[in-house]
């Protein structure tokens, strides 16, 4: 098992254009990229092993895929079944947006994936898809991976769905996409809208009126894609709450999706007192640009709203909670429960260990500012919670177990925090 011990650092500056590249975007870009007529390019996609895992599968169900090393070149004549099973490592992006890509694909496909992601619920997209048609079978009747598909015709659909959850939300439209006929989908609140975006940039019949969207069934195949994948703000996020957290620091990630289903969890530090500037550069697929967080004195603040637009960069916002004054409080936050570890006993048990006050509810937890304490605490496997408390030993010094789980998002993390500490971590 992977341990990494670091040190206390004092002010730093980094400005960086090194942010892996978004996580949601490139297995969206690798899983659309089999729907087009024609090679798809896809600059900057994550060479992380969640992502690189859905690449793998593409090549499974019969893509060509060409890599220079930079541009990724995906040619798709159409999904065809594959003879091995289809392994998508940790990735509850990649299991649940390949059930709605398979739910009508000609052949039988076996999705499965690594001990934590055949723990997660499945039923989310299992039970709508199959209630269109879908042919979709697993462990606890269909809840839990592995699981078996045997593409089937799909009716067309209005549903709506209790969690807002963009991986729902993005199997349900591509199951959409080969419906008999117009299909809706309502959310509760609006969660990440990557998918209408690209899908329509393809050239997809699809519109999104507040929180409904309707899809028409695809009439052939969609244009390929032509993206540069931005750099991803939940992995800068971590960078942004170092800033936040150490005195007179200052960072500057460029590049980055400025979605605003995505930097909310920028928007809550801000509110926290830190000193953030946002640059608009290009819009292309999603508005993309800058974003500086520099130190300033944090406080307490109350998140119970947009949780989904924030949910991935809980566990790092926690390490700013307990370095604030006062009291935050998280609420209606259940979801974390149910991500790569359950991410409210976990950040409850590791803060905890630091010398944080804490009380956990069901969904969510309250935080009082302290004084963070070293100590040794384990990532249980979830990659984010890793990286937040590797910046919290920024602050304080920490022992983490467990970090081999950062190569799931971000790679080249170590290098970015050696070039913050001058010091190589062992990783
Ligand atoms: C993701 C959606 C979110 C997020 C996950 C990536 C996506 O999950 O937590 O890391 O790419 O669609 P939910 O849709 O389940 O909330």
């Amino acid at each position: 098992m992977k341990t990494c011990t670091i040190e206390p650092v004092t002010a730093f500056m980094l400005s960086t254009d090194a942010i892996a590249p978004d996580k949601s975007i490139s297995h969206r870009s690798a899983m659309f990229a089999m729907l087009a007529q024609g090679s798809s390019r896809i600059e900057n996609y994550l060479r992380a092993e969640d992502t690189m895992n859905t690449l793998e599968i593409v090549k499974h169900l019969g893509a060509t895929v060409e890599d220079d090393g930079n541009i990724i070149t995906i040619t798709s004549e159409g999904i065809s079944e594959s003879e091995s099973i289809l392994d998508c490592g940790n990735s509850g992006t990649g299991m649940r947006l390949f059930c709605g890509l398979l739910a009508s694909a000609t052949g039988h496909f076996v999705l499965t994936g690594d001990t934590y992601l055949r723990r997660r619920p499945m039923k989310r997209v299992t039970e709508p898809l199959r209630n269109i048609g879908a042919k979709l079978d697993g462990r606890e009747y269909g809840n839990l991976a592995p699981l078996s598909i045997r593409g089937a015709s799909l009716k067309a659909f209005e549903y709506e769905s209790m969690i807002a959850s963009a991986q729902v939300k993005s199997a349900m439209i591509l199951a959409a996409l080969s419906a008999d006929g117009t299909c809706t989908y309502r959310e509760p609140e609006l969660s990440r809208d990557h998918t209408e975006r690209m899908l329509r940039g393809m050239g997809a019949q699809l519109h999104v009126d507040g929180l409904v969207t309707t899809v028409e069934p695809m009439q052939g195949l969609l244009s390929p894609l032509d993206i540069r994948i931005p750099a991803d703000p939940s992995s800068a996020f971590f960078f942004a709450v170092a800033a936040a957290i150490i005195p007179g620091s200052d960072v500057t990630i460029e590049g980055v999706t400025l979605n605003k289903t995505r930097i909310e969890a920028f928007k809550v530090l801000e509110a926290m007192g830190a000193d953030i500037s946002y640059t608009l550069k290009e819009d292309r697929y999603e508005p993309i640009g800058d974003i500086q967080v520099r130190y300033a004195p944090l406080h307490g603040v109350v998140v119970e709203k947009n949780i989904s637009w924030l949910i991935d960069e809980l566990p790092a916002l926690s390490i700013a909670f307990a370095s604030a004054e006062g009291t935050s409080i998280v609420k209606n936050a259940e979801e974390l429960r149910v991500k790569e570890s359950d991410r409210i006993s976990t950040v409850v048990g590791n803060l905890r260990a630091c010398g944080i006050d804490v009380e956990e509810f069901s969904d969510g937890y309250c935080v009082t500012g302290g004084v963070l304490q070293r100590a040794c605490v384990s990532s249980y496997g979830d990659h984010r919670i890793a990286m937040s408390f590797i910046i919290a030993g920024l602050k304080c010094g920490m022992e983490v177990e467990d970090i081999a789980c950062i190569n799931t998002s971000f790679p080249n993390f170590f290098e970015l925090l050696n070039s913050i500490t001058g010091v190589m971590y062992a990783h």
